[in-house]
């Protein structure tokens, strides 16, 4: 055991981390996808390794190749799937977040074959998603959980009010509102809401250092 390791915070810690988008199959080869790239998600994994945990990293479809001893990749492609991996996981866990972007409906029925084209119009009846983190809030015993929240009106209202109903101990807030942040971006402008209301805007900057400034505010509620 070498000196630097016995000194990182988050040392014997299990992290389990949700991110990317998830793929809802309408037949053999289309979906209902969103443009998440997964870029936040894998930051947050990598800073929590680099901290010292044991990090699982449930990534919807994505590109990214996330690269450290310590994170385990688990790649999903629907909500379903995530659903299951998180589970697999999350009981041993110590720190959750939720960063996926899931789809909130998949197609009521997928089709074994391609779908033909036929009429002028064409209805996909969809019904919802579990909620995943909603999920994880109900069997919380001692996690400290995260969500995030994507709101384009009455942001910090709504965000914490998703806080409350997830039964989540913090919530930050994905501001849109800025040119630069968002899903196909570099950079994020974020605020740390806690479940006790307070709130700590930052500004914009990298994913990486919204990574840092995330693990930051953790780290000063858990320990
Ligand atoms: N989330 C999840 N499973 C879902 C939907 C959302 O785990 N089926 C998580 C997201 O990863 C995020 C949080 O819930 O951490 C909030 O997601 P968001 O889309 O902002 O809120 P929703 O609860 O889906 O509500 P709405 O889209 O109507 O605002
Ligand atoms: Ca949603």
């Amino acid at each position: 055991e070498n000196h630097m390791q016995e000194k990182l915070p988050l040392r014997d810690k299990r992290v389990v981390i949700t991110a990317g988008p998830t793929y809802e199959a309408i037949d053999p080869v289309r979906f209902i996808g969103n443009h998440s790239s997964g870029t936040m998600g894998a930051e947050l994994a990598l800073r929590a390794a680099d901290l010292g945990a044991a990090v699982d990293l449930i990534l919807g479809p994505s590109a990214l190749k996330v690269q450290h001893e310590l994170v385990t990749v688990h790649n999903v492609v629907s909500g379903d799937d995530m659903y299951e991996a998180v589970h697999k996981v999350y009981e041993q866990c110590d720190i959750a977040i939720a960063s996926a972007a899931v789809a909130d409906y998949k197609p009521a029925h997928v089709a074994e074959e391609k779908i033909k084209k036929n009429d002028d119009t064409f209805t996909i009846h969809l019904v919802k998603t579990k909620d995943i983190l909603a999920s994880m809030g109900e069997k919380k015993k001692g996690q400290f959980l995260v969500g995030f929240a994507l709101e384009t009106q009455n942001e910090e209202e709504n965000a914490l009010k998703k806080l409350k109903k997830k039964n989540l101990d913090a919530i930050v807030l994905n501001s849109l509102r800025d040119k630069g942040a968002g899903f196909k971006t570099k950079t994020n402008k974020i605020t740390f809401i806690d479940k006790d209301g307070s709130i700590t805007p930052y500004d914009l900057k990298s994913k990486k250092e919204v990574a840092e400034d995330i693990f930051d505010q953790i780290l000063i509620k858990t320990t």
